[in-house]
């Protein structure tokens, strides 16, 4: 069993468990499934019966329950997105319909529930522990890598390889054309995707939604690299409002400074996707945290990675605390850039 945990203390529960239900929610991220893999197959190892959840929330809604054998979960490891579905259920947010999924669970005789997710599904979790005390584990599954408490999220890594296979490719053009393209990468809350990106692609320009740049900054950037004799620019920007948005940006810089961008909006095919080999070691290592803690009396908790620890963060940390925007990072890439 996963071992070396760093003692934070979390919620416990003292229900036998004799039956586990597993569901993934909100964006589908790489490694989702090797995630599924490690709780039906740490869930049988200790004679606890698994149940997948088909759709998310709304699975556990209708009562959408799928018992698991060992064999339900092989040959999955290597493939993205999640074999039970994932959506949005704003029927959840009403306490109406979160009784009526703990009631479901109860009359299949589960007692406890791992979600594997982002921040809005752990909201959820923390709900159904607070207002029914049902035993509940949160596993942190979103590309975006925004949750506080832990170094990485499931899906981050494999997101942002796709996501330098693109540029290194969009390279070739920008510097056979002498062109400036913007790359539009996701992340439309959060950064970290982008400057992961921005800094193994060598941008020489970030915008992310923490710290925005705005045309003159990025037109300065792409200025510093025409004086040294650079004959084309990758400018990195995250999806969304907040960071400005690519097609504006292109505008922007056209209408102003006269420099023609094309604009590569890279999208959904960061989601998707064969998982990297750390994205599948992680999610098997916090899949079966996830059910032996559970087993073990702890509830309320998210499994996260922090530094070479393995650790257990109270949910209500890893969704109310915000995780630190990396300052030096955007530096580095500015002195890099150069
Ligand atoms: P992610 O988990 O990737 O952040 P979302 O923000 O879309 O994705 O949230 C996933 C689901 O979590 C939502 O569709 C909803 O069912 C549930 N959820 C989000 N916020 C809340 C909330 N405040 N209370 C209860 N459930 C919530
Ligand atoms: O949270 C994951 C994420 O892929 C974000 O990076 C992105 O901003 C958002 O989901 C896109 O959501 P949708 O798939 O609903 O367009």
């Amino acid at each position: 069993m996963i071992q070396f945990m760093k003692k934070i203390r979390v919620p416990r529960h003292r229900k036998k468990i004799r039956a586990v239900a597993v569901l993934t929610s909100g964006g589908d991220a790489p490694g989702m499934n090797a995630a599924i893999r490690a709780v039906v197959r740490t869930g049988i190892y200790n004679n606890v019966k698994v149940f997948g959840v088909e759709r998310g929330y709304s699975g556990l809604i209708d009562g959408a329950f799928v018992p698991f054998e060992l064999a339900g979960v092989a040959n999955i490891i290597q493939r993205g997105g999640t074999i039970l579905k994932s959506n949005r259920c704003l029927e959840f947010k009403q306490k109406k319909y979160r009784k009526q999924a703990v009631e479901k669970m109860k009359a299949h005789g589960i007692d406890a529930l791992v979600c594997i997710g982002g921040d809005g599904t752990f909201h959820g979790v923390q709900k159904l522990w607070q207002e029914f005390e049902f035993p509940v584990a949160g596993v942190p599954g979103t590309i975006d890598n925004d949750l506080f408490g832990t170094d990485v999220t499931i899906g981050f890594d494999t997101a942002i390889n796709t996501g330098l296979r693109a540029i290194d490719q969009i390279r070739d053009t920008a510097s056979s054309h002498d062109r400036l393209f913007i790359i539009e990468v996701m992340g439309r809350n959060s950064g970290y995707i982008a400057m992961d990106v921005g800094i193994g692609g060598g941008a020489d320009a970030i915008s992310v939604p923490e710290k925005p740049s705005s045309v003159d900054d990025i037109a300065r950037q792409i200025q510093r690299g025409m004086k040294r004799g650079k004959t084309s620019s990758i400018i990195v920007v995250a999806e969304g409002k907040k960071s400005g948005n690519s097609m504006q940006l292109a505008t922007d810089l056209k209408k102003k400074y006269g420099y023609i961008a094309r604009v590569c909006i890279l999208g959904h095919v960061q989601r998707g996707g064969t998982p990297s080999a750390r994205d599948r070691k992680v999610a098997s290592v916090f899949g079966s945290m996830a059910v032996t803690e559970l087993l073990a009396g702890k509830t309320c908790f998210m499994t996260g990675v922090q530094g070479l620890q393995n650790v257990l963060v109270p949910i209500e940390e890893a969704i109310q605390k915000k995780k630190e925007y990396h300052k030096d990072l955007f530096e580095l890439s500015k002195v890099l850039a150069t």
